[in-house]
């Protein structure tokens, strides 16, 4: 049986009121995927206020690795409602706020000693990583990446890549913050092509400390594994390594941000362990929580002391049922097969990508690392000119026909899939079929595709 069940044209009439309030009580700055309003969701589906029920693809932006409202979650922050929600654990301490950040020490790649320190948002944890390694090395520069997110606080804007919407209109921003290409293989911001490449974009970085800034003058490299919002750009298999080795070699911390890639999403815990790399901190937010705000930074013991006794927390930061919510979440990763699942999810959007990229041309580069999978939409697979707006269009597509999808990518021409892992087979299959009719649909309509070749 279906999972999709549409009653009304969507948006329906009680989405359509909300949207009206909204439009009247919100800035227009917080800005809308899709016009539909949510009344519940459970595993891999959303129901809205209409009566209407549609696949997630989106999983609350990457949230909900182990489902919507998984019930071991629910029974977890339930028993915490029933003794306390919020006491500040910098004034009085609770034993889960211990016990989570014992489980994160264990988890996270790297043998070596460590500690964990959690905070409400994944921009915020990254705020944490930049003060905290530049508390260890003394030095004030962070090198980040092209197309890289890391959040909308101000610091996390410098580190974050794309102008619009997300920092033209918001400088200055803090200084210090020097960016450099990232393997983006489909798009090479230096026209080669890997393996002949040598990894040139990390041997690069020499070069970028005669001429841009001393390596003596950096704390900090921050990499997402595999770029999220910048369009889950998947870096070739050696090159977080050689990074980390020339980081190392300088004296330099390696920081991986891993909001959107960890817990899961590629078919490991985190995707470090994909690049057999032990980053120096490790930043977590997202499906940590398990649909309940939660952010974490974890990292070698030494380097995470660094700042003295006042200098890391938050009123709110590891609240307690955030803390409840995701012991239970790292249980569930322990105790089902999501890792597997995550594969098994991306070889099955990888085999119908393929098929749609031989099929249509606006296809122009599938990719993806375990369940952390996107298409690359472009006007020409010659040009590959980004084609943003048939994007649009095949995503208003999927949502009109009950899948929820989201798009990436410096050029806004990323479909991505961040799918709860617990969807079923016939769920998956029923919702690439919506992807794919969307995808024939618009292609198929020569005024909506500008030059196909
Ligand atoms: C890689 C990465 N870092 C940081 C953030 C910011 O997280 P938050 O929105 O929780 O502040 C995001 C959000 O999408 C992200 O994908």
């Amino acid at each position: 049986m279906s999972t999709i069940q549409l009653r009304t044209p969507i948006p329906g009439p009680k989405s359509k009121a909300l949207h009206e309030r909204r439009g009247k009580a919100v800035p227009r700055g917080l800005s809308h995927g899709t016009p539909i309003y949510v009344a519940k969701a459970k595993d891999a589906w959303l129901e809205d206020v209409d009566g209407n029920r549609y696949l997630d693809f989106a999983g609350g932006i990457g949230c909900l690795n182990v489902g919507h409202r998984r019930d071991e979650v629910l029974d977890a922050v339930r028993d915490q409602l029933d003794h306390f929600l919020h006491t500040c654990v910098q004034v009085t301490p609770y034993e889960s706020y211990v016990r989570l950040a014992e489980r994160m020490n264990e988890i996270t790649p790297g043998k070596f000693a460590k500690k964990t320190v959690f905070l409400n948002s994944g921009a915020e944890a990254v705020e944490n990583a930049v003060k905290i390694a530049r508390a260890y090395t003394k030095r004030p520069a962070i090198i980040a990446f092209e197309d890289a997110f890391h959040g909308r606080t101000m610091m996390t804007l410098a580190l974050t890549s794309k102008t619009h919407p997300y920092k033209a209109g918001f400088a200055p921003f803090p200084s210090e913050v020097y960016r450099v290409p990232f393997a983006y293989c489909y798009r090479c911001s230096y026209s080669l092509k890997y393996p002949s490449c040598d990894l040139y974009c990390v041997r690069h970085l020499e070069d970028t400390f005669k001429r841009v800034v001393a390596n003596e003058e950096v704390a900090a490299v921050i990499a997402e594994p595999v770029l999220g919002e910048g369009g889950f750009i998947v870096p070739p298999p050696d090159y977080f390594k050689a990074l980390v080795d020339l980081c190392h070699k300088h004296g330099i911390l390696f920081i991986a941000d891993e909001v959107q890639s960890g817990f899961g999403r590629t078919g490991a815990l985190f995707a470090c362990e994909r690049y057999g790399i032990e980053p120096d901190l490790i930043v977590t937010a997202k499906s940590l929580g398990g649909g309940l705000p939660l952010a974490a930074v974890t990292g070698r013991a030494e380097i995470m002391d660094a700042p003295g006794p006042g200098g890391l927390g938050g009123t709110f930061a590891g609240n307690p049922l955030s803390c409840a919510a995701a012991l239970a979440v790292i249980d569930l990763f322990q105790r089902e097969n999501l890792l597997a699942r995550a594969n098994e999810l991306g070889d099955r959007f990888q085999r119908r990508a393929r098929e749609w990229q031989r099929r249509w041309p606006v296809i122009g580069d599938v990719r993806g690392l375990g369940g952390m999978q996107a298409v690359e939409l472009v006007q020409s697979q010659g040009t590959k000119a980004p084609a943003s707006e048939v994007t649009k269009k095949i995503t208003q597509y999927c949502y009109e026909h009950g899948l929820i999808t989201i798009t990436a990518g410096s050029y806004g021409n990323v479909i991505r899939v961040l799918v709860p892992l617990v969807i079923t087979n016939e769920q998956m299959d029923e919702a690439l079929g919506v992807l794919e009719a969307g995808i024939s649909a618009v292609c198929e309509r020569k005024d909506i595709v500008p030059q196909l070749v």
